[in-house]
């Protein structure tokens, strides 16, 4: 066998976990191998992960796509934008999907060969004997990789459904899903979590009856509950059926339907028939083929690598990031901790605070959020205050034509820290990022109402929200 590639840190899996942490590693002067099994539609490398391939990059490409086609059809004529006739050509739509695709993954491995990490195509895996977690073999060839400090991120798979298969034709995972040759006539979704509204929504606008069925009982319980009920009102309102607390019972896959049994809340037995099913029902995490054990690593009941705060694992120099690791699994936690794990290799201090990790759902109207909800601070009993501001009366907001939601902004109720800043409407997912910075800051809510905020921007309702605080909004 060939001797062993020797480098200083080795990174498995090019998701934003694993590339960020292999070229922010290189930046600061190690030498570093980066080793992943995604393959483009010809065989070849795509790095990227899921986020790039199946998940961020493609679902906001149609997103933006089926949002562009919805506002033609429905919004433009109060634009007094007259459109004669008009169509979606679908596989152009997923044509063009590809090409972002193609381009963030291109991109990568531009930015590998810019930063000198060196690219290895193809599974890698521990080598099984417990003295060798710092050797890797690339499975398919004989190369051998060794490194004092090894990065799994590795990432998450979908989960099925137990006793039905995906089989990314009828019934499908986010990688189907985003992929449906033709618009389906009805589609059936079962979870109405992050997927399960991204992409219903993608499809609902370009003409199909969709119904979402999802298990618990509240909408989006980790939203704060004004904000979730809000964003309810605005999606049923634009068609996206939604039944809460149902249980589903058995799927049959018809020759002309698959019909989905379920009880709903009532516990009355219901069908659901589609074309096309859906289940987006959370992630699992993915250590298949690591021999992730055989090593030393150990995995909690849920299967995700345990690691302490700083993403180190129970073998000394093997750390693990991102969707394979407890936390938020987001594309941007991925990267700050893999910025965080790079920089403490490199003898730096690096850090992630998950209580300043943002959410976004690309839906229309977006729905964003950072820190605690109301009613988290309300069972935890803090004491607090809360502003909000709606849209409604924002210039801006008016002038687009896009005035459904509001910002809510908490603040300490002892000393006006920013505690949670939740938003339901235009551009939210943009808007966050001032709140992450403030509650970065540790600001307070009057910080915020006392930043100049340009006028006429959205960014003035938040402004607003954190003035509410204090009951002293100003435009409503
Ligand atoms: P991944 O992106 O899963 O990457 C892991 C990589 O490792 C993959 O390329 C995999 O093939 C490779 N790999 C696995 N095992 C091995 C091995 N043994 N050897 C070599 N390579 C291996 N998050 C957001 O923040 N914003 C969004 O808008 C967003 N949208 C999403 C939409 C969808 C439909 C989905 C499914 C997810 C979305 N996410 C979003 C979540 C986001 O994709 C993940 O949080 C993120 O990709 C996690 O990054 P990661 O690097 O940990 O893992
Ligand atoms: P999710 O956890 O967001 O939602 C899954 C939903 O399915 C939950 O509401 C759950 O109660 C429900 N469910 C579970 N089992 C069920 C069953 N048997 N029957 C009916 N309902 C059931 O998971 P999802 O949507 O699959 O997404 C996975 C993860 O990917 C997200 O949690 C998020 O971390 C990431 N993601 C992030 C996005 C973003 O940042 N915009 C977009 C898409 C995904």
């Amino acid at each position: 066998m060939a001797a062993d590639n020797q480098f200083d840190v080795v990174v498995i899996g090019a998701g934003p976990g694993g590339y960020t942490a292999a070229i922010r590693a290189a930046q600061l002067g190690l030498r570093v191998a980066c080793v992943d099994d995604w393959r483009n539609d010809k065989g070849g490398p795509a790095p990227g992960g899921t986020c790039t391939n199946i998940g961020c990059i493609p679902s906001k490409a149609l997103l933006h796509s089926s949002e562009n086609f919805e506002n033609a059809k429905r919004h433009f004529s109060d634009h007094g934008i007259r459109i004669e006739s008009l169509a979606i050509d679908v596989e152009k739509m997923l044509a063009r999907k590809a090409t972002v695709v193609r381009q963030n993954n291109e991109g990568i491995l531009y930015l590998f060969k810019k930063n000198k990490v060196t690219f290895f195509h193809g599974q890698g895996r521990f080598e099984a004997r417990a003295a060798e977690a710092h050797r890797i073999g690339v499975m398919g060839s004989e190369t051998m990789l060794s490194a004092p400090q090894v990065i799994v991120a590795t990432g998450s798979i979908a989960r099925p459904l137990p006793g039905l298969a995906l089989d990314e034709k009828r019934v499908l995972s986010n990688d189907g899903a985003l992929a449906i040759p033709q618009v389906p006539r009805r589609l059936g979704v079962i979870g109405a979590g992050v997927v399960g509204l991204e992409l219903g929504s993608v499809w609902r606008r370009l003409g199909s009856e969709v119904t979402l069925l999802e298990m618990l009982p509240a909408f989006l319980p980790a939203a704060d509950e004004q904000i979730a009920r809000e964003a309810f009102k605005q999606l049923t309102r634009q068609g996206l059926k939604i039944q809460l607390g149902i249980n589903i019972e058995a799927v049959d896959l018809g020759k002309d339907a698959i019909k989905v049994s379920y009880l709903d809340s009532n516990k009355s037995a219901q069908t659901l028939e589609c074309d096309k099913l859906i289940v987006s029902i959370g992630r699992l995490p993915n250590t298949e083929g690591l021999n992730a054990q055989a090593v030393g690593l150990k995995l909690d009941e849920r299967g995700f690598i345990e690691v302490d705060a700083q993403c180190r694992t129970a073998v000394p120099g093997v750390w693990a990031i991102g969707d394979v690791v407890r936390g938020p699994m987001l594309a941007h936690k991925a990267e700050e901790e893999a910025v965080a794990v790079a920089e403490t290799i490199a003898g730096q201090h690096g850090h992630v605070d998950l209580e300043t990790v943002p959410w976004v759902i690309y839906t229309a109207p977006e729905i964003a959020w950072v820190g605690r909800t109301e009613q988290q601070l309300k069972a935890s009993g803090h004491p607090y205050r809360a502003g909000t501001f709606p849209f409604a009366a924002n210039g801006r907001a008016r002038a687009m034509g896009d005035t459904a939601g509001l910002v809510k902004c908490v603040a300490d109720a002892r000393n006006d820290r920013v505690l949670g800043v939740h938003v339901v409407g235009p551009m939210a997912s943009e808007l966050i990022a001032e709140a992450v910075m403030a509650m970065a800051f540790q600001a307070s809510s009057e910080d915020i109402a006392r930043i100049c905020h340009a006028h006429p921007t959205l960014s003035e309702a938040t402004r607003e929200a954190a003035l509410g605080v204090e009951g002293r909004a100003l435009n409503i």
